[in-house]
């Protein structure tokens, strides 16, 4: 401890903490995890109550500015996010530069960091209008850009968005709209869609929210904080992980499959690991994931999908690996990505959407942190230190002698 205060010169404390499994970053009001109960709140208001009871477009108010909104603050703010759906026309191109076979993640990353490219009129942070602005375009435009990404990776023309249509049923249309034939939008599927799109919305300081406002603390406009935070959200330890987990249950397949895969998971020489299993902070139940249980039985009666071996798989999955030692003594529990995926598939999404949706639900809750950080008076720009282990200072050795 000396050696490091005599290295760096500053304060009394210095902490190594890798993962940052014990260090807050900031104060928030936006969301609260108890991660020994498996509660989570937005603004107070628990998870549940919300998926239940409110939509996405009421929710991302509550985000953005603390409280929910009355009637007309609804009416409102859901006018303003409506008029902001299009994008601008020569983003088309923009797409089109793109390979047919690319991942839609990899275009979104490209397409919303070109954002501030196109709409330079919302890139001053300094102004509070701007940001305003910035964050309605960002929620009303990432349905827009993650259709766009879809349709072109399946050599499908653009489907442009239409404003009669609310929020989900308008993403569920510009993906599975076609000109040369009619396509109305089950309001039942519509529902379950804004649900996902509810139970993704923030979730605290993760990954890719503190990527966003690691961005953000240098000065760095909304558009380029936010491609950051969908570059970190594809991983497959983070938000990539409903891509990984459906995958995962369909190479398992059946049911008799299932306890090769738990040996697999528990052998400590075997990188495999159940994906859609386990959480930094959740060392219980992710409630969201109890929501998503329901809605994906659900979705699959709804859609008259009886038998699902996937969901045969994942429900057998989740109650052997619940009584197993190994994933009890770790707290190892299905998390939001274990059932998400099931949902997607059965509506028709591809793995490969899977991620580009996860984003576009976490946009609101990337903006709400970027927003508050901005506004806190603390705010300085992010700058971790480190723990030097390399070489001792050495003098240069000049090619002929090395
Ligand atoms: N399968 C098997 N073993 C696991 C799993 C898993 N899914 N997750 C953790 N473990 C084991 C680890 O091997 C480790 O065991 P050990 O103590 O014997 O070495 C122990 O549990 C603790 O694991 P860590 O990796 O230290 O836990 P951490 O908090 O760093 O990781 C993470 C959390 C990344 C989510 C991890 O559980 C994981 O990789 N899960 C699978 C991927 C996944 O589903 N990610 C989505 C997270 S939710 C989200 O981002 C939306």
């Amino acid at each position: 401890c000396l050696d490091i205060r005599k290295l760096y010169g500053q304060g009394d404390v210095f902490t190594y903490d890798p993962g940052f499994t014990s260090t807050a970053s900031c104060e928030s009001t936006i969301t609260f995890i108890d991660g020994d109960k498996g509660e989570l709140w937005y603004r107070g208001y628990p998870i549940e109550q919300l998926a239940d009871n409110s939509n996405y477009l009421e929710v991302c108010y509550l985000l953005l500015y603390g409280e929910l909104p009355n009637e007309s603050q609804l009416k409102d703010f859901v006018a303003r996010v409506t008029n902001h759906t299009m994008v601008h026309e020569q983003m088309h191109n923009f797409f089109r530069g793109f390979r047919r076979d690319a991942h839609p993640m990899a275009t979104m990353v490209g397409v919303v960091g070109a954002m501030s490219a196109f709409y330079h009129d919302s890139t001053d942070i300094g102004d509070p209008w701007q940001r305003e602005v910035a964050s309605i375009r960002l929620i009303a435009k990432l349905p827009t850009i993650a259709a766009m990404a879809y349709k072109y990776s399946i050599g499908q023309p653009f489907v442009y968005p239409n404003n009669e249509l609310d929020y989900a049923s308008n993403f569920l249309n510009m993906c599975f709209s076609v000109p040369a034939a009619k396509y109305t939008v089950d309001p039942a599927l519509a529902k379950a869609m804004d649900r996902i799109f509810t139970l993704h919305a923030d979730h605290e300081q993760n990954a890719s929210t503190s990527t966003v406002r690691l961005a953000g603390s240098s000065g760095a406009n909304p558009f380029a904080c936010i491609a950051a935070g969908i570059a970190c959200l594809w991983g497959p330890a983070h938000g990539g992980a409903n891509q990984a987990a459906l995958e995962m249950l369909q190479e398992i397949g059946t049911v008799d499959q299932i306890p090769e895969y738990i040996r697999r998971a528990k052998d400590k020489d075997d990188p495999f690991r159940l994906m859609g299993f386990g959480h930094r902070v959740y060392k219980n139940f992710d409630p969201r994931a109890k929501v998503m249980k329901e809605s994906a039985d659900e979705v699959l009666d709804l859609l008259g999908i009886e038998n699902n071996e996937t969901l045969k798989v994942a429900k057998e999955l989740e109650k052997i690996a619940l009584e197993d030692e190994y994933f009890v003594e770790r707290k190892l529990y299905p998390n939001v990505d274990f059932y998400s995926g099931i949902i997607l598939s059965a509506m028709g999404f591809p793995t490969s959407m899977f991620t580009p949706i996860f984003a576009l639900s976490r946009t609101v809750g990337w903006i709400s942190q970027w927003k508050e950080m901005l506004s806190d008076p603390q705010n300085k720009i992010g700058r971790p230190r480190q723990l030097y282990v390399g070489a001792d200072k050495r003098d240069y050795v000049p090619v002929a002698n090395r």
